[in-house]
C-alpha cells in the first residue's frame, strides 16, 4: 500500500433490489470486502465501508408489472430483506442505504448537471422502439420476438435466452412490445452520452501502465476494452422509473441505472457523514476500493473513472477487485431458474452457522477462476476442518485447562524442543497473514489461519498431555500454557474470516481486549488468567441435513425441466402411401436382458406374432427386464436390421417419454392377439 495514503474507501457494488441475495453475491463480493474491512479496522487504520441497494433500472420495472404492483413496492420489500441478511451474516457495513434515497436523488441529479455544465456530454438523436397503444419507449427487456439465430420465439431485445446470442432490438423478427403486445413503431428520441473515447488516452496510461499490479483477470478484461477502442455511451434512457434527467428538453427521461448506481456509493458515504463525506472521496490521501463482480468490471474500471475526471474533484480508484463467478452443483446460479442457496433459508435451515458458510465461501472463493459450491463439500469443510480441526483443538485445550488447572491459565516451564519448534511455526503468521491480505488474496490468507488451528491440533496429539498428568503436571502445564496461547492467536487469525466464532472464542478464552499487532506472540494470556466454561464452537452437520438440501435442488430442476418442457416441433406433411408403407404391430414381449457394458441398452425377444425376434432398445435407464417381460408393445417390424454392439435389432419398439426423458410403456387396453395391426 502506498505509504501516502491516510484512510481507504471500500465500496461493494450495489445488489439489484429485485431479489434476495444468495451465495454467489457473498462470495464474489461481501465476504471479501468485509474480511478486509475488519482487516484494516484491526490494524487501527481509518477505513469506511459502504453498501447499499441498486433500486433504479429495468429489471425492478419488469418485477413490479408481473407482479401488480408499483417499484417502489418492489425495492421496499427486497431492500430491506437484503439489508438484513447482510446484517446476520456480519456484513459490517457502515453504512447500507439506497438508491431511492432523497440524498442519492439529489447528488446524483447534480453530477449530472456538473458534467452537463461543463460540455462532458455529447448529445445524440436516434430511432428507437416505441409502443404507440401505451405512449412509452421500449427499453431492450420490454420487446421481444423471434430471434433471428435459431429462431425461437419470446427472445428479447438485447438477447436469446434460448441460443444466447447478444441482440439489439432491431435484430428480433416480428418484434412486439410486452406492455400491450402492440408492435412497436420507430421513433426519434434524443439522448446523452459520455465520449469514451476521448477518455481513451488516459484511461490506457492509468489502467495498462500505472495499474499493471490489478487482478489479471480485471486487468485483461480492461485491456481487451481498451485495444477494441471506447465509444460514446448513452447515460440516460426513456423510463418512467429512476432519476429525472436534470435539464431543459428532457422530459420522460431519467439517468442510466449505470450512471446513478456508482454514485449511490458516494451518496451512502454522504448519508452517513454529512459533514465529512468529502474526505473519503476527494482527497488524495483516500484510497478508494471496489469490490464487485466480474461483470461489473467495465463500469469501474472504465464507465465510473471517467465520470470521477470528468466532474474533476474526485479521486479514482487504486483498485478493483473483482471475482470470477461461483457456480451452485456445476450449474449457474440463476434467480429465475431458482438455482440458489438464498442467504434468509439458508439461516432457517443452519441457525447461527453464518461462518461455516463464510468459511467455506472463502476457501472455495472464485479469485482466479469461477469456482464451484457443493453441499457435499459444505459438510466436508464443516466437519473435517471446523469441527475436527479448528473445534476440536480448541476444546480440548480449554476443557484440559478447567480438568488440570481450574480453568486458569498454568504457568509456562521448562521449553521442549519440540514446543520450541512449534511456536517457530506460527511466529511469523501475522506476517504471512498480512502478505496475502494486503493482495486480496482471501483463500490463501484463510489457509494459513487454518493452517494455525492444525498446529495447535498436531501439538496437543503428539504431546497428549491426558498422558502425562499423571506423572508430570510441570510438562502438562507448559504445553496447556502454550496451547492456550496458539487459542488466543486464532481468535485474532480469525476475527476477519470467521467474526461470530473469533467473538466466542475470545468470550471462552475471556479476552476483552486484542490487537492485530500481537498475532504471533506466546504471551497474549498472562498466567493466572482465568477462562470461561467451554462451548462447542463447531457442530457436526449430519448427512440428513446435506441431503435435504441436495434433494431441494433436485426438486428445482425438474421444475424447472418441466416448465421448460416444449412439444417438439411436428414435422412436415406426408402422404397416406407413406404412412401405408410403415407396418406397425402389437408385439408382446418374451424376454429382456440388459446388453452386457452398455448403461443404455436392452436386448429383447419379441413375439410378432409372424415370429419371434430380438430388438435392441435404448430403454435399461428406464426400465428393469422384469417390468418389461409380458407387456405388449407397440413394433415397427419393417424397419430394415440394424447391428448395436455386434447384436443385430430385427425392428423398433416405440415408446413415450416423460419430461425427464425417461421412457414408459404404451399397451394396449386389453390384451390383443400378437400380430396386430396398427391402423
Ligand atoms: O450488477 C449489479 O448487480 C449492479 N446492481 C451493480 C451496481 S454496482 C454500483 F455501481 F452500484
Ligand atoms: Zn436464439
Amino acid at each position: 500500500m502506498n505509504k501516502n495514503f491516510k484512510r481507504t474507501t471500500v465500496t461493494t457494488a450495489l445488489p439489484y433490489a429485485n431479489g434476495p441475495v444468495h451465495i454467489g453475491h457473498l462470495a464474489g463480493v461481501y465476504v471479501p470486502a468485509d474480511i478486509y474491512v475488519r482487516y484494516l479496522r484491526l490494524k487501527g487504520q481509518e477505513v469506511l465501508f459502504i453498501g447499499g441497494s441498486d433500486e433504479h433500472g429495468v429489471p425492478i420495472t419488469i418485477r413490479a408489472r408481473k407482479e401488480g404492483c408499483t417499484p417502489q413496492d418492489v425495492v421496499d420489500r427486497y431492500h430491506n430483506l437484503i439489508k438484513k441478511s447482510f446484517e446476520e451474516f456480519g456484513i459490517s457495513f457502515d453504512v447500507y442505504s439506497r438508491t431511492t434515497s432523497d440524498t442519492h436523488h439529489h447528488l446524483a441529479s447534480d453530477f449530472f448537471k456538473t458534467l452537463y455544465e461543463k460540455g462532458e456530454f455529447i448529445e445524440k438523436t436516434s430511432q428507437q422502439y416505441y409502443d404507440e397503444e401505451a405512449k412509452t419507449f421500449l427499453a431492450d427487456r420490454y420487446i421481444t420476438g423471434e430471434c433471428p439465430h435459431c429462431h425461437a420465439e419470446g427472445a428479447y431485445g438485447d438477447q436469446c435466452e434460448k441460443c444466447g446470442s447478444t441482440l439489439s432490438p432491431t435484430d428480433l423478427i416480428n418484434p412486439k412490445s410486452t406492455i400491450s403486445g402492440s408492435k412497436p413503431v420507430m421513433k426519434e428520441t434524443k439522448h446523452w452520452y459520455l465520449p469514451l473515447d476521448k477518455h481513451e488516452s488516459w484511461l490506457r496510461q492509468w489502467i495498462l501502465e500505472d495499474h499493471k499490479e490489478w487482478r489479471p483477470n480485471v486487468y485483461g478484461q480492461c485491456k481487451s476494452w481498451l485495444d477494441v477502442g471506447l465509444q460514446p455511451r448513452a447515460v440516460s434512457r426513456d423510463l418512467d422509473w429512476g432519476i429525472p434527467v436534470p435539464v431543459e428538453g428532457a422530459e420522460g427521461k431519467v439517468l442510466y441505472v449505470w450512471f446513478d448506481a456508482p454514485i449511490g456509493y458516494i451518496s451512502n458515504t454522504k448519508e452517513l457523514l454529512p459533514d465529512s463525506w468529502e474526505k473519503w472521496w476527494k482527497d488524495p490521501e483516500t484510497r478508494l476500493v471496489h469490490f464487485i463482480g466480474k461483470d461489473n468490471i467495465v463500469f469501474h474500471c472504465i464507465v465510473f473513472p471517467a465520470m470521477l475526471k470528468a466532474e474533476g474533484s474526485y479521486i479514482l480508484p487504486d483498485n478493483v477487485p473483482s471475482n470470477e463467478f461461483l457456480n451452485l452443483e456445476d450449474d449457474k446460479i440463476s434467480t429465475s431458474r431458482n438455482w440458489a442457496v438464498w442467504l434468509h433459508e439458508y439461516l432457517v435451515d443452519f441457525p447461527g452457522k453464518q461462518d461455516v458458510l463464510r468459511y467455506v465461501l472463502t476457501a472455495n472463493a472464485p479469485e482466479t477462476k469461477d469456482n464451484n459450491f457443493t453441499w457435499k463439500d459444505f459438510q466436508a469443510r464443516n466437519n473435517n476442518e471446523l469441527v475436527a480441526v479448528f473445534g476440536n483443538f480448541i476444546n480440548r485445550a480449554i476443557v484440559l485447562t478447567h480438568k488440570y488447572f481450574d480453568g486458569k491459565v498454568p504457568a509456562l516451564g521448562q521449553l521442549s524442543e519440540y514446543d520450541q519448534a512449534t511456536i517457530q511455526e506460527f511466529v511469523d503468521v501475522k506476517k504471512t497473514l498480512e502478505e496475502y491480505l494486503d493482495v486480496f488474496r482471501f483463500r490463501d490468507a484463510q489457509k494459513e489461519a487454518m493452517n494455525l488451528a492444525r498446529i495447535g491440533n498436531k501439538y496437543l496429539a503428539d504431546t497428549e498431555p491426558w498422558k502425562l498428568a499423571k506423572t508430570d503436571m510441570n510438562r502438562v502445564a507448559t504445553i496447556m500454557n502454550i496451547s492456550l496461547q496458539i487459542a488466543a492467536n486464532l481468535a485474532i487469525a480469525f476475527d476477519p474470516f470467521l467474526p461470530f466464532s473469533a467473538a466466542k472464542l475470545r468470550n471462552m478464552l475471556n479476552i476483552d481486549s486484542f490487537t492485530w499487532e500481537s498475532l504471533g506472540s506466546t504471551d497474549l494470556l498472562a498466567e493466572g488468567h482465568a477462562l470461561q466454561a467451554a462451548e462447542l464452537l463447531f457442530e457436526k452437520i449430519e448427512d440428513s441435513a446435506i441431503d435435504a438440501q441436495i434433494q431441494r435442488l433436485l426438486d428445482t430442476k425438474k421444475a424447472n425441466e418441466q416448465a421448460a418442457w416444449q412439444p417438439q416441433a411436428a414435422k412436415e406433411d406426408i402422404q397416406f402411401e407413406d404412412f401405408t408403407k410403415l407396418d406397425i404391430r402389437i408385439g408382446t414381449i418374451l424376454e429382456a436382458k440388459p446388453v452386457p457394458k452398455t448403461s443404455k441398452l436392452m436386448q429383447l425377444l419379441v413375439d410378432t406374432g409372424l415370429d419371434k425376434r430380438t430388438i435392441v432398445s435404448g430403454v435399461s435407464e428406464s426400465f428393469k427386464p422384469e417390468d418389461m417381460i409380458g407387456k405388449q408393445v407397440p413394433v415397427l417390424i419393417n424397419l430394415k436390421p440394424r447391428s448395436f454392439r455386434g447384436i443385430e435389432s430385427h425392428g423398433m419398439i416405440l415408446y413415450p417419454s416423460d419430461a425427464e426423458g425417461k421412457y414408459l410403456l404404451m399397451s394396449p387396453e386389453r390384451e390383443v392377439r400378437p400380430g396386430t395391426v396398427l391402423a
